[in-house]
């Protein structure tokens, strides 16, 4: 809706008419402006910073009229239009494309300078996505009193609101939206507001309006003419909201957006849904989402809006209210428009309705993140106007009808499930070309399943689909063997995740060449595909690329540095040869590279971080030999480097701990590494996972591991991740790999605590500093040769998990507070020089199996035989060294009951503390959830920018 377009093609004439005449009056003198207010501008620009030049560039000369961003009025030449504002793209796809020409921001920055008040004339000012770093909204701006349109959103302007604003009485347009840039600014009371009694377009997104108590509705209910009020992530809470509300002067409101504040436990829609108040009943535009209203209320009140053309109830949780509920209240109106039902993670648990056909106008159905459940109604297909239908991550099961296969207006069509949710989508079934019949505006298909394989894609080899995809996800749903033919028809695709999908053989090459100039992520993973890396082709815009899991072979092609890649995975594959030196150039855009898994020899690069923006570093279970490169200390942004698994030689640089602040993981497992471990490491505060096991270092642990700030008071956010990106780590734990991944801000890896020192030729004591990194999971300093005592404090490692201290010559008792270490269910302590009675009580009861004290030939009591003194001595002691007593029959049996019992109970061990951690996951996942798309768009607002500063 654009407020601002009162021409009709009449008017329209007749200016064009009124122009010409006034041109032909002024023959050869085109009004240039006025001198004054030419100065104004300069001055004005003066005290801007303009880093890419391009708003100012025209900025010369005296017809200032002509300038980038300046208008004039056309009758009296005064200079009335001033826009330095930038735009962004608003899609996706085009976020990816931000730094192409077709957006060409330039963030101004400094001061706004009082010089603009010359502009007396001034009736429109739009200084909007700027960067005005850290100022307040100038006092002056509320002496600008011709202005009808006020835009300066998201400029990063916080502090108080000046309330001389409310001198601005000829307004009505006013954005002052912060929130994309943190929502900084506030007001204490919007009296100024109700002054500006014109206004029809109102946004105060983002500002803090916490503060004015249930004034605030008051003061916006004085604005009679208001068609459109957003007040979104206000920080409103359910006590700012009256109980009730005599008279709604918004009568011709038309669009409401109150979305992000928080209506908890309010009494929110008894007065809002009123009928007989029937105030808001113009309402055709209406965003609740992120309010956290509850209870199954709203979904039956909302109907009562019956010229609602689009409804967001997103994010909010109306305890398992039904679909069928929303639609009643609906039914009773004469007609209905809707045009877009945003219902995604709004707690729902029912069937889709057959009768969801009633919302005859609908464009946009999201129910995305729900419990629904059963299958897709055949009547989907009468939605004929649908252009988005997003039914991901809920519990729908059953066979994909055909009649899908005649929205011919559908553009986005969503049905995936996502692995970390409990919300699965089960398809089943074939789908074969009538499923896409006419599905000839298709851009955007994702498709996933919870039973890999069950649901199988089966068009026949001649088949051209109706659609040009843009966006294509297919997940765990069978598409091969063969590379599909219908596929290699789609060459607009821009986004392409074929993962899991059962395709073996090659790459089409032609296919790869149609799509090469504007694709930019490919995800093929999980497959068993051949052949070399298909990177023969310049792919300009290909930013991720995931091979994982494939059978790719041959050498990694130099060709690689001329993609700006951005991340990059060719995990587990069969490559060969040496990593290509002339690397150096990619550096400087790479961000995650995984190679690890294959055959890869050679040193690692030296060029290796010059310059460089890695944040992964995944070389593991490869052939690299040589040292760590130095030239690695120039990757300052990292957070996870393995470089495990080779024969890499040489020390471990004390640089590690100096360069690379922010590393959260560093794994150099099974290595030739040889020297001490430099005390350096201690000032990693973000480290969480240190696994230095199987190498040759000698000399003493460290004592100042109680510095490793993220094991002492745990892990604290925010975490790093890459959205496109799959983070996998194998953590050896408990003598088994497992893999942990983060994807989509499902950490598990974030929660994974680990030090593996185990395996070298460690000598001194165990650092009773080590008792401090209460956060710690793992212990794992086996096989060196530590002696001393064992510390006492080791009880306050109260999450550890498991704990191997075994093929040492540790001596003295195994401290008593060992007992209340509730999480423990690997606890290793054999072959040492431990001495006395082996504590007992709590979790170490379930810890029965003698093998884990065996080899300490002084140690006594349960599970091992008791010890000297023991009133009641048993007559078959268990001895472990000798093991002649299995063949004591009660021996044995007791043996065997025993490491049942201690199977059972280390595997509820295990399995509670996975089951947790899933509950963490989902915890995280609902936070996203929420947040979503407006963090999305921060974030890849922000991204973007930084993109633009390096
Ligand atoms: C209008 O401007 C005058 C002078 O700048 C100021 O004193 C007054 O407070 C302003 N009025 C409002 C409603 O802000
Ligand atoms: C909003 O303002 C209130 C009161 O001034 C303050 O307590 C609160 O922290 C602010 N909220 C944010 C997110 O800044
Ligand atoms: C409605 O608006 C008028 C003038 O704009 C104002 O006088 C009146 O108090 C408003 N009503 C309420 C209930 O705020
Ligand atoms: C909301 O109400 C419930 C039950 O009345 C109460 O337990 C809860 O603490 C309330 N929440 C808030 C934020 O007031
Ligand atoms: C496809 O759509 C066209 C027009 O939208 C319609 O005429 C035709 O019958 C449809 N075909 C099928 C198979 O639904």
């Amino acid at each position: 809706m654009d407020l601002y377009v009162y021409c009709n093609p009449h008017s329209r004439l007749i200016v064009r008419f009124l122009l010409l005449f006034y041109l032909c009056l002024n023959t050869g003198s085109v009004k240039s402006c006025m001198e004054e207010e030419r100065q104004a501008l300069l001055t004005f620009k003066q005290h801007l910073t303009d880093p890419s030049g391009s708003k100012f560039s025209s900025w010369v000369g005296h017809e200032c009229c002509r300038w980038r961003g300046i208008s004039c009025n056309d009758r009296t030449g005064h200079v009335s239009k001033l826009d330095l504002s930038n735009t962004y793209p608003t899609s996706s796809v085009d976020q990816y494309y931000w730094n192409d020409t077709e957006y060409d921001p330039s963030f101004l920055r400094v001061k706004l300078n009082p010089s603009l008040l010359a502009l007396k004339h001034l009736t429109y000012l739009d200084l909007s996505n700027n960067e005005f770093q850290e100022t307040h909204i100038p006092n002056f701006i509320g002496q600008l009193t011709s202005l009808s349109y006020l835009n300066l959103s998201n400029s990063y302007f916080s502090g108080e609101i000046p309330p001389s604003l409310g001198n601005l009485s000829n307004l009505n347009y006013l954005d002052l939206n912060s929130y994309y840039n943190g929502g900084v600014s506030y007001s204490k009371n919007l009296n100024w507001l109700s002054h500006l009694s014109s206004l029809k377009y109102l946004n105060l997104g983002g500002v803090n309006l916490s503060s004015t108590g249930v004034s605030w509705l008051h003061h916006v209910n004085m604005l009679p003419s208001l068609l459109e009020l957003h007040l979104s992530n206000c920080q409103i809470d359910g006590n700012q909201l009256p109980l009730s509300l005599e008279t709604v002067n918004l009568t011709s409101l038309l669009v409401l957006d109150i979305s992000g504040n928080y209506f908890i436990n309010s009494s929110f829609p008894s007065w809002f849904f009123n009928l007989s108040k029937l105030s808001l009943i113009s309402l055709e535009h209406l965003d609740l989402s992120g309010c956290e209203l509850r209870g199954q209320l709203i979904p039956k009140l909302v109907g009562n809006l019956c010229k609602l053309k689009s409804l967001n109830l997103g994010s909010n949780n109306f305890d398992g209210a039904g679909i069928s509920e929303f639609m009643s209240g609906f039914s009773n109106c004469s007609y209905n428009r809707m045009e877009s039902l945003y219902l995604s993670s709004c707690g729902l648990a029912s069937e889709m309705p057959a009768s969801l056909g009633m919302f005859k106008h609908l464009q946009h159905l999201d129910l995305s993140y729900n419990s629904l459940w059963g299958s897709i109604p055949d009547s989907i297909g009468n939605l004929s106007s649908l252009k988005k239908l997003d039914l991901s991550r809920n519990r729908m099961n059953g066979s994909i009808p055909k009649s899908l296969g005649q929205l011919s207006e559908l553009v986005n069509l969503y049905l995936s499930t996502d692995e970390y949710s409990p919300e699965h989508n089960r398809w089943q079934g074939i789908l074969t070309e009538a499923h896409f019949i006419n599905l000839t505006s298709l851009e955007s298909f994702r498709v996933s399943t919870e039973q890999p394989m069950s649901l199988i894609f089966k068009m026949a080899n001649d088949w051209v689909p109706p659609f040009k995809l843009r966006t294509m996800y297919i997940v765990s749903c069978r598409v091969g063997p063969a590379f599909p033919t219908w596929l290699q028809s789609q060459t607009q695709l821009v986004d392409i995740t074929l993962r899991n999908s059962g395709i073996s053989g090659t790459i089409p090459e032609d296919w790869l060449m149609k799509i090469s100039s504007r694709v930019y992520h490919i995800d093929l993973s999980y497959n068993q595909i051949r052949g070399k890396l298909p990177l023969q082709y310049r792919f300009p815009h290909l930013s991720s690329l995931d091979l994982r899991h494939n059978h790719f072979d041959g050498t990694i092609p130099p060709s690689i540095c001329d993609m700006l890649l951005y991340t990059l995975s060719l995990r587990n594959n069969q490559l060969t040869g040496e990593f290509p030196q002339a690397w150096s150039t990619c550096w400087s855009h790479l961000a995650v590279v995984d190679v690890s898994h294959n055959n890869l020899s050679g040193n690692i690069p030296s060029s290796l971080g010059i310059p460089c923006s890695l944040r992964i570093l995944k070389m593991n279970n490869n052939k690299f030999g040589g040292e760590i490169p130095f030239s690695l200390q120039n990757c300052s942004e990292l957070w996870d480097i393995d470089l495990g698994g080779n024969s890499l030689t040489g020390k471990l640089p004390s640089w590690i701990g100096t360069k690379l602040h922010g590393l959260q993981i560093l794994q150099l497992r099974s290595n030739f590494l040889s020297g001490h471990i430099p005390k350096q490491l201690c000032s990693l505060q973000r480290l969480h996972i240190l696994d230095l096991g199987h190498n040759n270092f000698s000399g003493t642990i460290p004592t100042c591991l109680n510095n490793l700030t993220s094991l002492v008071t745990g892990l604290q956010g925010p975490w790093s991740y890459y959205r496109s990106y799959y983070e996998q780590t194998t953590i050896i734990s408990k003598g088994t790999e497992l893999e942990y991944s983060i994807a989509d801000g499902a950490p598990t890896l974030i929660h994974v605590t680990n030090i593996d020192l185990s395996s070298n030729n460690l000598e001194g004591e165990v650092p009773k500093e080590i008792c401090s990194l209460i956060a710690l999971g793992n212990l794992n300093l086996s096989r060196n040769q530590l002696t001393g005592k064992i510390p006492s404090m080791i009880g306050n490692l109260t999450q550890l998990e498991t704990v191997d201290l075994s093929h040492n010559y540790l001596s003295g008792e195994i401290p008593q507070s060992i007992s209340s270490l509730n999480f423990l269910s690997h606890l290793n302590l054999s072959c040492n020089n431990l001495s006395g009675r082996i504590p007992t009580g709590n979790q170490l009861q379930t810890l029965d199996d003698p093998s884990i004290y065996q080899g300490n030939p002084s140690l006594c009591g349960f599970p091992l035989n008791k010890c000297p003194g023991d009133d009641t001595p048993s007559e078959q002691p268990y001895q472990a060294e000798d093991g002649k007593d299995h063949e004591n029959d009660n021996g044995k049996l007791g043996f065997y009951t025993s490491v049942v019992l201690g199977f059972v109970i280390g595997f509820w061990g295990v399995c509670g503390t996975l089951i947790l951690k899933r509950s963490w996951r989902y915890a995280y996942f609902q936070f996203f959830d929420n947040m979503k798309d407006k963090v999305a768009l921060a974030i890849a607002l922000k991204i973007a920018r930084y993109q633009r500063e390096v």
